[in-house]
This record gives structure tokens, sequence and C-alpha cells, in this order.
């Protein structure tokens, strides 16, 4: 079974990839999708956020990394994707999940299935890293090497590099 895993990856973080490690354990093919949360302002723009997922999922040869516009149960069906897999990291993340995988539902019939995030990854969410590195806090445990190094980059930019949506 090919399932899709959707974020904003702002920037990706160790708590998404094991997620997706799991999803590659369970499922065949595991589509990671960069999409756009129009809630959200982000730091990293849409092709930042793909490179540093290639790089992490790099190691997964049943994993491919992609962007997307519109809306994910589109994606999905372009993809012939038969889930969405995401993380739930604590009880707050279900309300929202729970009313995005009833509306994708809705619209096209696909199933979600939520996966309890690893309990040490559980605290860890990309706006508190951005909030944190901003800040000049160390966020070195949270984050791969090479999107430590992203994230140094920008910062020492500024903020006139923040994408804006
Ligand atoms: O990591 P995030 O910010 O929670 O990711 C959210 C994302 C991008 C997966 C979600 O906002 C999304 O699916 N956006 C595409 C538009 C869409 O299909 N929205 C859901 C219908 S309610």
């Amino acid at each position: 079974m090919r399932v899709i895993c959707p974020g904003s990856f702002d920037p990706v973080t160790h708590g998404h990839l094991d997620i997706v490690r799991r999803a590659v354990t369970l499922f065949d093919e595991v589509v990671v999708a960069v999409g756009r949360n129009s809630a959200k302002n982000y730091l990293f723009t849409p092709d930042e956020r793909v490179a540093m997922l290639s790089e992490a999922c790099a190691e997964w040869p049943s994993v491919r990394v992609l962007g997307f516009e519109g809306l994910l149960v589109d994606v999905c069906r372009q993809q012939g994707c038969a889930a969405i897999v995401k993380g739930l990291r604590f009880p707050g993340d279900f309300e929202f999940e729970l009313q995005m995988a009833q509306m994708n539902h809705a619209l096209t019939g696909i199933e979600t299935v939520l996966l309890p995030t690893a309990a040490r990854w559980a605290h860890l969410s990309s706006t508190m890293i951005r909030e944190v590195a901003r800040f000049g806090g160390d966020v070195s445990s949270f984050v791969p090497e090479a999107v430590l190094e992203r994230i140094r980059a920008k910062m020492a930019l500024g903020p006139q590099t923040k994408e804006r949506t």
C-alpha cells in the first residue's frame, strides 16, 4: 500500500522523521508531501523544505518527497495514495487532526492513520524550534545536522528571509 505523510516541515524535526520511519515499516511506499497551511508564515521556502526532507529521507528507498499546492486529497489521488499518515503528539493535536481526517474522508473517502508520536519527541514542534533558534537557543538535539546548518544559515541572514504566505 502507498501512503502519504503530509506536513509543513518548517523545518523537518526528529519527530517528523520518526513518523516517516514508522510509516516505512508499516507500508510499501511512502510519499512525503510538503504542503502549505494557509494559517502559517514559513521560515523556509517550499523548495528548501523539500530539499531538507529529501536529504533526511535519503536512507529509505521506499520514500519519495514532493511539494504540493492545493488540497491534500487531490495530491493523494494524483499520487495513488490509499491513506494519510500523521503523528499525534498530545491530546490537543487530536482535536484538529480528527477534524482534518473527517473533512478529507468526506471529500474523497480517504482514510487517515494517526500514529502516536514517540514520547521522546512529543514536545517537539517546528514552530517552537524556529522560536528557540531565533533567540539563539540550542536546537541541535531536535533536528538532523543538515537541517541545523540550514537553520543557522537562515538565522545569520536575518528575518528578511522569512517567507510570507
Ligand atoms: O505540518 P502542518 O502545518 O500541520 O501541515 C498541514 C498540511 C500542510 C498537511 C495541511 O494544512 C494540508 O493538508 N494543507 C493542504 C490543504 C488541505 O487539503 N487542507 C485540509 C482540508 S481541511
